[in-house]
């Protein structure tokens, strides 16, 4: 079922766990992913970064195959389809695609320009009953060519922005997407635990989920994160499960490749990525 993100991460909160948001990139992932969350009972939230959303031809390719794959599929988890990180065009253009939720990434513009955006995006959600994400603090590392210098965001910028209504916050504590440097400080309890307090209820969301140790993943649900992205871990998990494929020459001969088969092998590590995922951010069973 698509579903807006709104009540899978209410019930994340209260239950002290997180809801995965996996990228997807084509049908294989799509389709791992979702098969995936119904196998472990798990509600699950499918991002699309607008060069993935361009990749694939357009949203409303995404959305259509979306919507058809959780049919044909038979897939009865809550399945929200968000926009990851989505500019503010975008965003207008994911709502109009049938996409279930959008993250405006207004974390770029001086906050009050940030605030007017995610004001206005938040009203045209309201009405269509799509969760929306804002961001505050810039994450770190590379997405989609955007650098972000990575920063701890301000408690009180975060108020400001949850007050407006948005269904979920993503807040700088330190995060970086892509892999961690050796020398990466880790989590800022510290700052999570300031903006918590500010923002009471609201589910607050992690980004750069590769790579984050196991014990400061659990104590980032602890105090009050909902929604957990990954992107990075299963794009090198399928890069590698591929390339063993490929290097074993199975297929080298008579007909050459068959497409099909040179991308299982990378669907099935997907699958087994967001299985450990599942399990470790304690949403298996909770569909
Ligand atoms: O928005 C997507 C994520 O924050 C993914 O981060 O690529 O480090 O797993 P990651
Ligand atoms: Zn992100």
């Amino acid at each position: 079922m698509l579903v807006s993100a709104k009540d899978m991460l209410e019930k994340a909160r209260d239950g002290k766990y997180a809801v995965g948001q996996f990228n997807i990139n084509n049908l294989e992932w799509t389709k791992a992913v979702l098969q995936t969350a119904e196998e472990l009972k798990s509600p699950v939230i499918l991002g699309v970064s607008e060069g993935a959303g361009k990749y694939m031809t357009g949203y409303k390719t995404v959305s259509a195959m979306v919507k058809a794959m959780i049919e044909e599929l038979n897939i009865t988890v809550p399945v929200a389809l968000h926009l990851d990180h989505g500019s503010y065009d975008g965003s207008y253009k994911c709502i109009e695609a049938g996409f279930s939720s959008i993250m405006f990434d207004g974390s770029h513009y001086p906050i009050a320009e940030n605030v007017e955006k995610t004001t206005e995006l938040v009203k045209v959600c309201a009405e269509k009953g799509i969760s929306i994400e804002a961001e505050v603090g810039s994450i770190g590392g590379e997405e989609d060519g955007v650098v972000g210098m990575g920063e701890c965001a301000d408690p009180d910028e975060c108020k400001q922005v949850a007050d407006l209504g948005v269904t979920m916050l993503a807040a700088g504590i330190g995060n970086i997407h892509g892999k961690y440097p050796e020398n990466w400080a880790g989590l800022s309890f510290e700052t999570l635990a300031a903006i918590k307090e500010k923002v009471g209820d609201m589910p607050l969301v992690l980004h750069g989920g590769t790579g984050i140790p196991e014990d400061q993943i659990k104590k980032a649900i602890s105090l009050g994160v909902a929604k957990i992205n990954v992107n990075t871990e299963c794009q090198l998990t399928f890069a590698e499960a591929t390339r063993k494929y490929i290097e074993a020459g199975k297929d080298l001969e008579g007909k050459g490749f068959d497409p099909r088969k040179l991308l299982a092998p990378g669907t099935e590590a997907i699958k087994a990525t967001v299985k450990e995922k599942m399990e470790l951010f304690g949403s298996v069973g909770k569909a």
